[in-house]
């Protein structure tokens, strides 16, 4: 379990924090909070308390059952300290080097990462000194989040809105993340192809695409540069990976062939169809005029051909079987030359499409199996990616 300090300051988006320690909480980690003694006007420390489980401290000593206790030790065993909202003055204390309250004290003691939010008016944001001072802590490694373009409290429009806390969740994970795919290049292909029949009808199948650009997004989180190729989904893509929409196998070979010469690892989670049909139609089928039997032809199969060019590559392929499903999987990673192949049982529950959860086995070139249970897609690709580094 990560160990996280919030340190609130006094802004208006100071109730933005609250939501951000339940979602900070919610993901099982321990929350600490510390606020300014202005941040207390906006909200009360009993919220935090609440929703963490631990008194929110404002003074540097406080009495308890007679004995003081001193604040710096919050730090101990700490993961991270996230400033969020971060006002003007706050920044400008921490950049300066100012220990006048106990968040700014733990700053300057802290030997965590220290994430930063700004979080003010528009102008106050643009100004040179608050620039300078934000330019400042950057450069001593503070990692600092860029606000939000938005409405403003004082019903101005422009950028200084503090970003969602589900995006500043997303922010502090990546930080914590290790950078063992830093410099890496890496295709993610991801969701399901659709195979049209004319301008209306399609084949396709139920992927929504979760596995795969939840590789996308751990790789970059990770320090990789991705390219995710992905068929028709309504996911957004994950900050920093570069997406290639397709809608058809045939585009989906293509882009990946596109970007193949240059990258070092393909995770090929997409849902590829088959079959295509045999004729597509240029205008909509009438009912009276449809034929019952419908003709197929194959589709290329991307896997094998990435196989049969991998030189030094890694390639790591995907499998949903329903019977015999270990040795299925494992042939299908000997002939397609996969270093990894990751299966699911399509019958088990929790397994497979359109739930963000999965139960997988990972399987290696010599037939060594990894039952995994179940889990979370976003932990699973993490699981992958630690597996993959292995092999790196
Ligand atoms: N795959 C691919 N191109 C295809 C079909 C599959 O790249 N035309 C990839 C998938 O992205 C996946 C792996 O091959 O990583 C296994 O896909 P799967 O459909 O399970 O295997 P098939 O080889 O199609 O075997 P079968 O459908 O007979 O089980």
């Amino acid at each position: 379990m990560k160990k996280i300090i919030l340190g609130v300051t006094g802004g208006i988006a100071a109730y933005k924090a609250a939501e951000l320690a339940r979602v900070f909480v919610r993901s099982g980690a321990e929350v600490q909070v510390v606020m300014t003694p202005a941040a207390a006007e906006f909200i009360a420390p009993l919220t935090f308390q609440t929703l963490t489980g631990h008194p929110a401290y404002i003074e540097m000593y406080t009495e308890r059952s007679g004995e003081k206790i001193r604040h710096i030790d919050l730090l101990s065993e700490a993961d991270v300290f996230v400033v969020a909202p971060a006002t003007a003055n706050t920044i400008g204390k921490m950049a300066f080097g100012f220990a006048d309250n106990l968040l700014t004290t733990l700053y300057l003691a802290a030997d965590c990462p220290v994430i930063v939010v700004p979080s003010m008016n528009v102008n106050m944001f643009k100004h040179p000194a608050v620039k300078d001072n934000i330019d400042q802590l950057s450069r001593r490694g503070c990692l600092v989040m860029d606000p939000d373009q938005g409405e403003l409290a004082c019903g101005v429009y422009g950028s200084g809105r503090m970003p969602e806390p589900a995006d500043i969740f997303l922010f502090t994970r990546a930080a914590l993340k290790p950078k063992d795919y830093k410099g890496i290049k890496a295709i993610v292909t991801a969701g399901p192809t659709r195979e049209p029949l004319d301008p209306v009808r399609f084949i396709s199948n139920p992927s929504t695409g979760l596995m795969g650009y939840a590789l996308a997004r751990a790789l970059s989180e990770r320090g990789a540069e991705v390219t995710l190729i992905s068929g028709p989904t309504h996911l957004r893509a994950p900050a920093g990976v570069k997406k290639v929409a397709v809608n058809t196998a045939e585009e989906m070979y293509r882009a990946v062939f596109d970007y193949y010469d240059k990258c070092r690892l393909v995770f090929k989670a997409a849902a590829v169809s088959d079959f295509r049909p045999l004729d597509e139609k240029k205008h909509k089928v009438k009912k009276a005029d449809a034929a019952y039997n419908l003709e197929l032809a194959p589709n290329r199969d991307i896997l094998l051909e990435l196989g049969k060019q991998k030189g030094s590559r890694h390639l790591i392929g995907f499998a949903a079987e329903t019977k015999e499903v270990i040795e299925n999987a494992h042939d299908k990673l000997l002939r397609k030359n996969l270093d990894l192949i990751i299966v699911n049982n399509l019958k088990e529950p929790g397994a497979g499409f359109a739930v963000p959860t999965n139960r997988v086995s990972i399987i290696n070139r010599s037939g060594e199996v990894e039952k995994l249970p179940l889990m979370e897609k976003e932990e699973l690709a993490d699981h992958i990616l630690d597996r993959v580094s292995d092999l790196l």
